[in-house]
């Protein structure tokens, strides 16, 4: 098994990955440990702050097991930041040719994010078994999902963008998809406020939910 089949294999098992922007490094191991008691050990750390690179790094120290990855990868100067920190997987909004074929070249786990079949057809030209559906929402959601898998058999999909609570279900149970990001139980204000008793919370209520919708 593959560094890639290993880690789409975790993911899926996780069924959830929240995604987080952070401010502040200082937020970061507080935030892993609320993550990790509610019972989620893993977060795409996203590249839209200048804490992301030193957030990894504090993450994966204080939870070496946790699978911290970076989200938001616009080039390979932060696909290299990332790993250097300690990242075990790349996410990227878009279909970006080159950081694609940047991490398959050096074995890093990569799930770039798509929308339409050309985008998906250079997916699966690559090899890639899992990619991101992003923002789901807005480009139709589970039906839109549900009509790509079936021309690119055995393509499987990490839908986020309007995910939570409300809509988990919806997407969970469609087998073309390993797992949902959100940002529902790790929401910009809560990480700012020190919510991190909160945090955890709706991180065990979002895996309780998983659990019985997958059962
Ligand atoms: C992402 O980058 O995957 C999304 O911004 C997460 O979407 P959400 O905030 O709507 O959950």
């Amino acid at each position: 098994m593959s560094a890639r089949e290993a880690m789409e294999a975790k993911i899926e098992e996780l069924g959830l990955v929240p995604v987080v922007v952070l401010e502040n490094a200082e937020d970061a191991a507080p935030l892993a440990k609320a993550l990790c008691e509610g019972g989620l050990p893993v977060a795409e750390v996203t590249f839209r702050t200048a804490a992301a690179q030193e957030s990894i790094r504090r993450m994966s120290e204080a939870y070496p097991d946790m699978l911290v990855g970076a989200g938001t990868v616009l080039s390979i100067e932060q696909v290299d930041k990332a790993v250097e920190a300690g990242a075990k997987f790349i996410v990227s909004p878009g279909f970006d040719p080159e950081v694609v074929d940047y991490c398959l070249e050096k074995e890093i786990p990569v799930f770039p994010g798509l929308i339409t079949p050309s985008e998906l057809a250079q997916a699966a030209k690559r090899g890639l078994r899992v990619v991101k559906f992003f923002p789901a929402e807005q480009f139709g959601g589970v039906s839109t999902i549900k009509a790509l898998a079936a021309p690119y058999v055995g393509m499987k999909f990490m839908p986020t963008g309007g995910i939570s609570a409300k809509n988990l279900k919806d997407y969970l149970s469609c087998k073309s998809i390993v797992a949902c990001g959100g940002s529902w139980m790790v929401k910009g204000d809560m990480i700012k406020a020190g919510e991190f008793e909160k945090i955890k919370e709706l991180t065990a209520e979002a895996v309780a939910l998983a659990k019985e919708i997958r059962g």
